[in-house]
């Protein structure tokens, strides 16, 4: 069974603090999702297998261990990539795949534009969007990462509505579901309250004037 985990560190509260603030510019909103996504990265890959090495060190040899899975991260365009960078960050070996969809705004059902995967999947796979608000994006997300062949598979998102919460971990019980933050509600327009906005265009610097 899945599990959900919300961040409770004091460094997440003090930066989702800024972040959710709707004078915060773009310029510092992606500074703040790309610290945000390093916390979250710490949490989310706590398990991730290892394997033994042997390195020799200026004095003997050192017993090691190191990252023993491919791993491929998974940014939903455009937002995830806004933490993809970080991710990269703490798993320089990691692989990146896209998948690109946009929310119809009069159906709240994602839209699928892009997708690039290659022949051979990963072990396992990190979905990275900021934002589960209805959850349709993530479970259309996970169901094409799991039927590319992923056996392992986590949800990596800023903000979490319950209501994406539930239909993630219904859809896809398997799956981890990793939070800095999980919020009271989707509002009639579906976005997460109190939330942060439009994620895409706080990161991209594109919101409508
Ligand atoms: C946002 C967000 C998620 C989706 C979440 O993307 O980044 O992908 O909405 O909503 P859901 O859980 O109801 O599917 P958006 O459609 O705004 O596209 P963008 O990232 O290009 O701005
Ligand atoms: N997408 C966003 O960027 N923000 C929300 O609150 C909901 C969906």
């Amino acid at each position: 069974m899945g599990q959900v985990i919300e961040l409770k560190h004091p460094l997440v509260k003090h930066h989702m603090a800024s972040l959710r603030d709707k004078h915060t510019p773009p310029h510092i909103f992606r500074d703040l999702v790309r610290r945000l996504t390093l916390l979250l990265t710490y949490e989310a890959t706590a398990k991730l297998p290892l394997q033994p090495i042997e390195v020799e060190t200026p004095l003997t040899t050192a017993k090691c261990k190191v990252l023993g899975a491919r791993i491929g991260l998974v940014p939903i365009l455009r937002a995830g990539l806004g933490m993809s960078g970080a991710v990269q960050e703490l798993i320089p070996q990691a692989e990146v795949w896209h998948l690109g969809f946009y929310r119809d705004e009069s159906t709240l059902k994602p839209v699928e534009y892009y997708q690039k995967f290659s022949e051979h999947p990963p072990e396992l796979a990190l979905v990275l969007d900021p934002m589960l608000a209805t959850g349709g994006s993530a479970c259309e997300g996970v169901e094409m990462v799991k039927r590319w062949g992923v056996e392992h598979v986590s949800m990596l998102c800023v903000i979490a509505a319950p209501e994406g919460i539930e239909k993630l971990s219904k859809t896809h019980p398997d799956v981890d579901i990793f939070a800095c933050a999980i919020d009271e509600r989707l509002n009639e327009n579906a976005y997460i309250v109190p939330g942060l906005g439009d994620a895409g265009d706080r990161i991209f610097n594109t919101l409508q004037r």
